[in-house]
């Protein structure tokens, strides 16, 4: 979701919100939308079932105190230099696989000086600088969500973790320092007006999405085209294993952090089985695309409509949070299933009509061809363009 469209979307819809604006993200990521809600003072609740989401939007929303979270990384990056145990602390599967021993040495040297950091907020900057950190020097290609190994050549590739996470975490305050001086929020270092929680919008109960709440969604779903796997817990996996499952807590409060198989399995068109007995999504271009695609593996249609009906039910219960008149914003692409295209923002639009939803508009925007993309993926034709797809609740609900 691109920051300037985000920007453009809410200073289109808020003057419709004389009263002011009640945000929902159901699908936070790493925050754009906090960010645009941030700088417009507006009361915010982002959900994700991804606690590195989580964790990355709750250093966002503060307090911001950039100064002394670099000078913590530096007296972290200091004791991690001056700890010379060799031993790892912890373990996990695939640990000698994912990381060089002189690699997962330094890393647990950092995450040992973390642990000692007295303050929580601090903390928490720090575990979003390692997660960056081991991002890089894992084994794993970085150019894909999915682990792939990296060639015997890039293995052997000098590595200095310490200096990385140094950097890392100079690169990520100056970011901060920018979101603590924006306009209108001045002088406040902590957006008390977010709310952040980790977990499946579709078990959310009425704590999480009370009934008739917000008046602004502004999201982007889900809608990987990579047709192989539903990649938001592999991409945190590793990242994941090096942050102690009580600290993320903290943040994530409501829910016991996830793992990678777990946050894949829920994410929209995983493997998670839709409740009995709702009723099939009300598009028509889902059931010619199905049509159109009956030669296809039927593993593949299978996967399709699962997420389809996901989105759908994550439709409903955000519906059933939103107020009469509420204006919900939904970034959508189209997507490819064995090479032949998927009309998905048609069938998002379909399904947002069948609900009561009118349709007020659309911004396209044209994506960069400069993605990667893992080479057993290069089949599918990429995503060239997205809609900011706009919807009006009826007032009469
Ligand atoms: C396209 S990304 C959102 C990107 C976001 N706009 C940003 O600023 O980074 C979709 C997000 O939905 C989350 N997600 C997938 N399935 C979910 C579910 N069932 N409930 C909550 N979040 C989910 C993923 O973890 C991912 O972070």
């Amino acid at each position: 979701m691109a920051p300037s469209v985000q920007s453009a979307i809410f200073d289109a819809v808020l003057p419709a919100l004389p009263d002011g604006a009640a945000v929902l993200d159901p699908f936070v990521g790493s925050g754009i939308t906090l960010d645009a809600a941030r700088l417009r003072s507006l009361e915010f609740t982002g959900i994700d079932i991804n606690p590195l989401a989580v964790l990355i939007c709750a250093v966002k929303a503060g307090p911001l105190r950039c100064a002394e979270f670099l000078c913590s990384a530096r007296s972290v990056g200091l004791a991690a230099r001056f700890d010379s145990r060799v031993g790892l602390d912890h373990e996990f599967a695939g640990l000698e696989k994912w990381f060089r021993h002189d690699v997962a040495t330094d890393l647990a040297r950092l995450r040992r000086a973390i642990l000692d950091v007295d303050d929580d907020a601090t903390r928490d900057f720090l575990w979003v600088c390692i997660a960056e950190t081991v991002r890089n020097v894992s084994n794993s290609r970085i150019s894909t969500y999915k682990l792939h190994i990296r060639l015997p050549h890039e293995l052997r590739r000098p590595l200095r973790v310490i200096d990385f996470f140094e950097a890392v975490a100079e690169s990520f305050t100056e970011q901060l320092a920018e979101h603590a001086s924006a306009p209108p929020d001045s002088g406040r270092d902590h957006y008390r007006m977010a709310r952040l929680v980790c977990g499946d919008v579709r078990a959310a109960d009425r704590t999480v999405l009370p009934p008739r709440s917000f008046n602004l969604v502004i999201t982007s779903p889900p809608y990987g085209d990579n047709y192989t796997t539903v990649p938001y817990g592999q991409a945190s996996y590793l990242p994941l294993h090096w942050i102690p499952a009580s600290e993320l807590a903290r943040t994530t409060k409501s829910l016991h952090p996830t793992t990678a198989y777990e946050t894949d399995k829920g994410s929209l068109g995983g493997s998670m089985k839709a409740p009995p007995g709702r009723p099939p999504p009300e598009s028509e271009a889902l059931a010619v695309t199905l049509q159109l695609l009956s030669g296809e593996p039927a593993k593949r249609i299978k996967r399709l409509r699962r997420f389809v009906e996901d989105l759908d039910h994550c439709l409903e219960r955000i519906i059933e949070a939103c107020v009469p008149g509420a204006v919900l914003v939904w970034t959508i692409g189209d997507r490819h299933v064995g090479g032949r295209p998927v009309p998905l923002r048609q069938i998002f639009s379909e399904l947002a009509v069948s609900r009561g939803l009118s349709k007020k508009g659309a911004i396209n925007r044209v994506l960069s061809p400069n993605r990667r993309m893992a080479p057993r993926n290069r089949h599918a034709p990429r995503m060239s363009s997205e809609d900011s797809l706009v919807f009006v609740m009826p007032t009469d609900r």
